[in-house]
């Protein structure tokens, strides 16, 4: 059914939800003795459940599992899959440093197993979505290496109609802890080269631990926070404090001429005020000066 639009911008066309740094043990083991990442996982999927038939994707940015275990990567998709399946919307697997190609592509992706990168382009609806895998294998820190670049580049050749989403998991940007620098994306220059003037409207990855966002080449950069743990930023700059708590991942709005990203908390909260869809059913029935009588003009409190 068609809503009437109710101000400045349009309904999305797409919407893609972000989650990232799941870091799933064997058996579901807790995480340094401590973060319950398979609780957290079926929460995301609680929550990502209610929006229903809206959503057109599902992103993974990589750290699917922490030691890189096939049984990791079978309760990811366990936690997933059945709502992707459900809700018709595409699950984008993208390898982390922490992640194991042959195991990745084995309980994953249902592929033979294999230690080449994996690459991958998914559309959905006009949307390309490009999952790049920026992993070192033996390494933490990332690098697109020539042949990653030709690859991206010969995809980016031919525009996609509703443009481009590059996911990877070391995202090209700054971040104020030092030790992360040493993890961080290497080719960078190059990268920037191949994604600038293209058809690239977001670029989204993880890695970082904690929901931040900047641009790249002119292109928006949105990192999900992770939901295994997540680093405490008011610690000093040049330590590396990952804690029990702060869990989030994003939802990513896209119309035909704006992309927008939320970052939402991951748990169950107490509702202060709501709403209904009732209620929003009437203000749609009224004419536009109606409307804002009805709900923005302010009222003596009854
Ligand atoms: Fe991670
Ligand atoms: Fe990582």
């Amino acid at each position: 059914m068609q809503h009437p639009q109710l101000g400045r911008y349009p309904a999305a066309r797409h919407i893609i939800a972000h989650v990232s740094d799941t870091h799933l043990l064997h058996g579901g083991a807790p995480l340094g003795g401590v973060a319950d990442t398979v609780a957290a996982l079926a929460q995301v999927s609680e929550q990502l459940e209610r929006l229903g038939e809206s959503l057109d994707a599902i992103v993974v940015t990589g750290d699917v599992a922490d030691l890189g275990e096939p049984d990791a990567y079978r309760l990811a998709r366990a936690a997933l899959e059945p709502l992707a399946e459900r809700r018709g919307a595409r699950l984008v697997w993208v390898m982390g440093n922490h992640d194991e190609r042959a195991a990745f592509r084995t309980e994953l992706l249902g592929e033979p197993g294999g230690d080449w990168p994996v690459h991958r382009i998914i559309e959905v609806d006009g949307l390309r979505i490009i999952a790049l895998d920026s992993t070192v294998p033996g390494y933490h820190h990332g690098e697109l290496d020539d042949a990653a670049l030709d690859w991206l580049a010969a995809a980016l050749d031919e525009p996609a109609p509703q443009g481009t989403v590059i996911a990877l998991h070391h995202a090209p940007i700054a971040t104020p802890l030092a030790l992360m620098d040493v993890i961080e994306l290497r080719g960078q220059d190059r990268f920037a080269d191949v994604v600038r003037g293209r058809d690239v409207r977001l670029i989204l990855g993880g890695h970082l631990h904690y929901a931040t966002n900047g641009s790249f080449a002119g292109i928006p950069v949105s990192v999900a926070g992770a939901t295994a743990y997540t680093m405490d930023l008011t610690r000093s700059p040049r330590t590396l404090v990952g804690v029990d708590g702060g869990r989030s991942f994003s939802l990513v709005h896209f119309s035909p001429d704006d992309v927008v990203t939320s970052v939402v908390p991951v748990g169950r909260y107490a509702p202060v005020t709501t709403l209904d869809e009732d209620y929003l059913a009437e203000l749609e029935s009224l004419p536009p000066a109606e409307r804002l009588e009805r709900f923005s003009r302010k009222r003596e409190r009854e």
